[in-house]
């Protein structure tokens, strides 16, 4: 029997719906609505009608930003102030901000090749010209980051340190100097997107680039990956300096602040100790459906495919043979029922050919598991 012939014949045990290894969000099935229920409670027990009003600080709702502060003290391990944190509706809107009051049309901005690829969107949308950085295990070639330097002048230079989107490396500590140094002799910012920063699923992590207390340092946290990607909030850890030119914003002004009444939900989620536990639950869950996914890829993946073991965050990031172009790969990918997301996305050049990204977030382990397999089938078919 053909492959193809074998996928169709196989009926997953959850039903018709193809799994798209591909998704890059949480779990419908783990989202914590029994905790944003209870914090909701608490929130609206307290008989205080402020978190409805506009707010009254540019920077977001200060008592949020006193408990944020204590709750990533507790996990990065490393001082955070509170009057450095400026709440925002989640990174992506911290990095349309940033992109749209430290960087003028025109202007050139760096990212890492490969890159997350709304980040992409979002600069173009903002009309900044994107210069591609080569990447290596370690992170950003900064060899070859000097050498363009030599050329060009970013606005700034968008980072993904921590588990990276879709890599899932971690810039090296060495390189993380290297990068201010360079910062600080070039005169460009650092946005360090670390939204994957609390999801370790192994060894030490690096402290954030939040931590060096850098004016040259704009570090990107959001809710998103520890407690839900619908409550739009995150956060910019930054010079307070930055605060005014971040605050001209139309948005903000008329708001008076971003999110008063979900930031006083999750305020109460942290006092509650349920952001706390949450964050434990979620980071034992994808520990170990990220060691089933390379436990079954090691199995069923062809000897020509490789990729790096993830050590935290969302993602697998596959190589293949050379001869192989993963958009052509995802057309024969429907007739296995799965999905995956092309390396192509990743860079503006549409460079990565030969790789594709794949999360083991969305799904369970036996939904992960036969969508793995199929996969195997889907590439052993392709490569004969
Ligand atoms: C690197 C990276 N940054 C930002 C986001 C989006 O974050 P938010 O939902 O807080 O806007 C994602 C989501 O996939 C991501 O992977």
């Amino acid at each position: 029997m053909s492959d193809i012939a074998l996928s169709k014949s196989k009926s997953q045990p959850w039903g018709s719906e193809p799994i798209d290894l591909g998704i890059g969000r949480p779990d419908f099935r783990l989202l914590p609505l029994a905790e944003l229920q209870q914090a909701a409670a608490h929130r609206c027990s307290l008989a205080d009608t402020t978190c409805l009003q506009y707010a009254s600080e540019a920077s977001g709702s200060p008592s949020l930003r006193g408990h944020l502060a204590d709750f990533l003290i507790r996990h990065y391990g490393s001082v955070v102030r509170p009057e450095r944190l400026f709440i925002t509706a989640g990174a992506s809107h911290g990095l349309d901000l940033i992109s749209g009051r430290f960087a003028q049309p025109g202007d050139t901005v760096f990212v890492e090749a490969p890159t997350y690829f709304l980040a992409l969107k979002l600069f173009q949308a903002r009309n900044l010209r994107i210069v591609s950085v080569p990447t290596d295990a370690e992170g950003v070639d900064v060899v070859a980051l000097e050498h363009l330097l030599e050329v060009e002048k970013p606005a700034f230079l968008y980072t993904i340190p921590i588990h990276h989107n879709p890599t899932s490396v971690t810039l090296s500590v060495a390189r993380r100097r290297k990068l201010v140094e360079l910062a600080e002799k070039h005169e460009f910012f650092i946005v360090a997107d670390e939204v994957y920063q609390l999801l370790n699923y192994e060894g030490e992590t690096p402290i954030p680039f939040a931590a060096l207390d850098n004016s040259r340092v704009f570090s990107l946290g959001s809710f998103s990956k520890i407690l839900g990607p619908g409550l739009r909030l995150g956060w910019i850890e930054t010079e307070p300096e930055h605060f005014s030119i971040l605050s001209q914003c139309g948005v903000i002004q008329s708001g008076g602040g971003i999110n008063p009444f979900t930031s006083a939900i999750v305020e109460s989620a942290i006092t509650l100790g349920l952001q706390d536990a949450y964050l434990a639950r979620i980071r034992e869950v994808y520990r170990h459906r990220c060691a089933h996914m390379i436990q079954v890829l090691d199995d069923v993946l062809p000897r020509t495919v490789s990729f790096t073991k993830p050590k935290g965050g969302f993602f697998l990031w596959l190589k293949l043979p050379q001869s192989i172009n993963s958009n052509d790969l995802l057309t024969e990918a429907h007739a296995f029922k799965i999905g995956f997301r092309p390396g192509t996305l990743f860079s503006p050049e549409k460079d990565f050919t030969n790789f594709l990204r794949i999360s083991f977030t969305y799904y369970n382990e036996t939904e992960l598991e036969w969508g793995c397999k199929q996969l195997g089938h889907l590439l052993a078919s392709h490569l004969r």
